[in-house]
């Protein structure tokens, strides 16, 4: 038994989507694309999960987030792609892949066959079991990838009002569900094992504000350690953490974000693989010319620094997608290489931050930081290459990213700490 397409994508995340909308725009005739996924709902903008999908009134749902709402362009819904012609197969988890006889085996049992394929399969949470503690499938302890995951984390924050959460990360997951978590009335303690939070980002500055403005809500910190192990009821349900420092606390649930492994697995040892992902040229083509891989699962060529990167943000999740898409429609000869300008943000509460390019080298802090709004740049081998910006306006963003991006020489560091944004803005 088993179907045949022109064009695949395996996976059906933010990647996917931006995928089937640069198809259409270019051009495919009916029934020539597949989107294969384990998730039983269209693509749809991951990022919404931990932030409107949780919040109490006017909670986000589908079918507002479908891809690509997250750039102001069409909604692309179940009936978008039946009118597209574009096939979804989900709800279906494909277990096999031969790159060679180009065809992928599903869980059904079911061989679908392409001539191009588009790897998206994004990535999975990590799990506590692999840190050595057991029993994180207790009822009442969440993990965070997929709207299956929301939804849970939905009803667990339902029943536990007025109580107690113990979040386990201090980073993008761990922030966001923390202040999810205390806008549903929950009282929020976060442990992680770094000593301040968003430690792969932020510099002890930048998150020094945050932990303080967290503070000002309630929320409770405890770093240098991570949990050793849970207490629980006859149920099952999870009632305390043990931390490896002895502390003990109490707790009604637990939200785990403690970071994430790309979904590389179907194609070990037959793509080559670099930083955890699977390794693609600039045209996100892999070690197969048949075969393109993009979104988190990637690692791909960051022009601007030279070298191969993985990224796990959303930005990079829909330009790859798209800029694959354009190198496998165009002409050969046409066809450019991906110039990605690194481009991660969050929003917490009432916060909200941009960054652009790299966060390596010396960094110099500007503004306001007992206020709203403050920054950073970062400056490498005498060059900018990374700027961060709370509470900035439009064209206050675009002027980091415009500068980012220029990589401009900075002679006088003093001088580009006395005039901060004003640098941004004046290039
Ligand atoms: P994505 O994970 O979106 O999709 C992968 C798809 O592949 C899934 O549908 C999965 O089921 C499917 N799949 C995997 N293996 C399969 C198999 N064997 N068979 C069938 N299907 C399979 N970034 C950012 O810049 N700003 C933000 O605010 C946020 N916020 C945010 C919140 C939350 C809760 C998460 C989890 C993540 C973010 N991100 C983010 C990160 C961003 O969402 C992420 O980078 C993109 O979703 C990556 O897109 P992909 O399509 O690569 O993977
Ligand atoms: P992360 O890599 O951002 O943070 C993982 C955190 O886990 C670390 O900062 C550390 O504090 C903690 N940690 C590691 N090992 C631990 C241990 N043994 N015990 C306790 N804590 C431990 O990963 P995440 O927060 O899980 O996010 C998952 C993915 O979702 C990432 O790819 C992230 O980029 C993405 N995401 C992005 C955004 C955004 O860009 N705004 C928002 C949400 C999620």
């Amino acid at each position: 038994m088993g179907r045949a397409f022109v064009y695949v994508i395996l996976g059906g995340g933010v990647a996917a989507g931006y995928a089937a909308f640069e198809f259409s725009k270019r051009g495919i005739s009916h029934g020539e694309l597949c989107i294969i996924s384990e998730e039983t709902f269209a693509p749809y903008e991951r990022p919404a999960l931990s932030k409107g999908f949780l919040l109490p009134e006017d909670s986000a749902r589908l079918p507002s987030f479908h891809t690509c709402v997250g750039t102001n362009e069409e909604r692309l819904t179940p009936k978008w792609y039946k009118e597209h012609g574009i096939e979804l197969v989900l709800g279906t988890r494909v277990k096999s892949a031969d790159v060679r006889r180009k065809t992928l085996l599903t869980a059904a049992g079911e061989t679908i066959s392409y001539k191009i394929l588009i790897v998206a399969t994004g990535a999975r949470a990590l799990k506590l079991e692999e840190f050595g503690v057991n029993g994180s499938d207790a009822e009442n302890v969440c993990y965070m990838r997929d709207l299956a995951d929301a939804t849970r984390l939905v009803s667990v924050m339902q029943s536990c009002v007025g109580g107690n959460a113990i979040v386990i990360g201090g980073g993008y997951i761990g922030m966001e569900c923390a202040a999810s978590l205390v806008i549903n009335k929950i009282n929020v303690t976060m442990v992680f094992p770094e000593a301040h939070c968003m430690p792969r980002l932020f510099t002890p500055k930048i998150a020094g504000y945050y932990e303080d403005f967290y503070k000002s809500k309630g929320v409770k910190f405890i770093k240098g350690t991570v949990l050793s192990s849970f207490e629980n009821d006859t149920s099952g349900k999870v009632t305390a953490v043990i931390l490896r420092d002895g502390t003990r606390l109490t707790a009604d649930m637990v939200m785990v974000g403690i970071g994430i492994r790309p979904n590389t697995i179907l194609f070990e040892g037959q793509l080559t693989l670099e930083k955890g992902g699977i390794k693609v040229n600039g045209h996100m083509q892999t070690s197969n010319s048949s075969v393109y891989a993009v979104g988190d699962v990637a690692a791909f060529p960051v022009k601007l620094f030279g070298e191969i990167r993985r990224l796990e943000h959303v930005d990079s999740a829909r330009k790859s997608a798209r800029h694959a898409v354009a190198a496998i429609m165009a002409p050969e000869k046409t066809r450019g290489d991906f110039d990605y300008l690194p481009f991660f943000y969050s929003r917490v509460f009432t916060l909200s931050w941009q960054f652009y390019g790299d966060n390596v080298g010396e960094v110099v802090h500007y503004g306001d930081f007992s206020g709203r709004s403050f920054g950073a740049y970062w400056i490498n081998k005498g060059k900018l290459v990374g700027s961060f910006l709370e509470g900035g306006t439009k064209e206050e963003y675009e002027a980091i990213a415009k500068v980012t991006r220029l990589q401009p020489v900075v002679a006088d560091i003093a001088e580009l700490e006395r005039q901060g944004l004003g640098f941004a803005l004046s290039v």
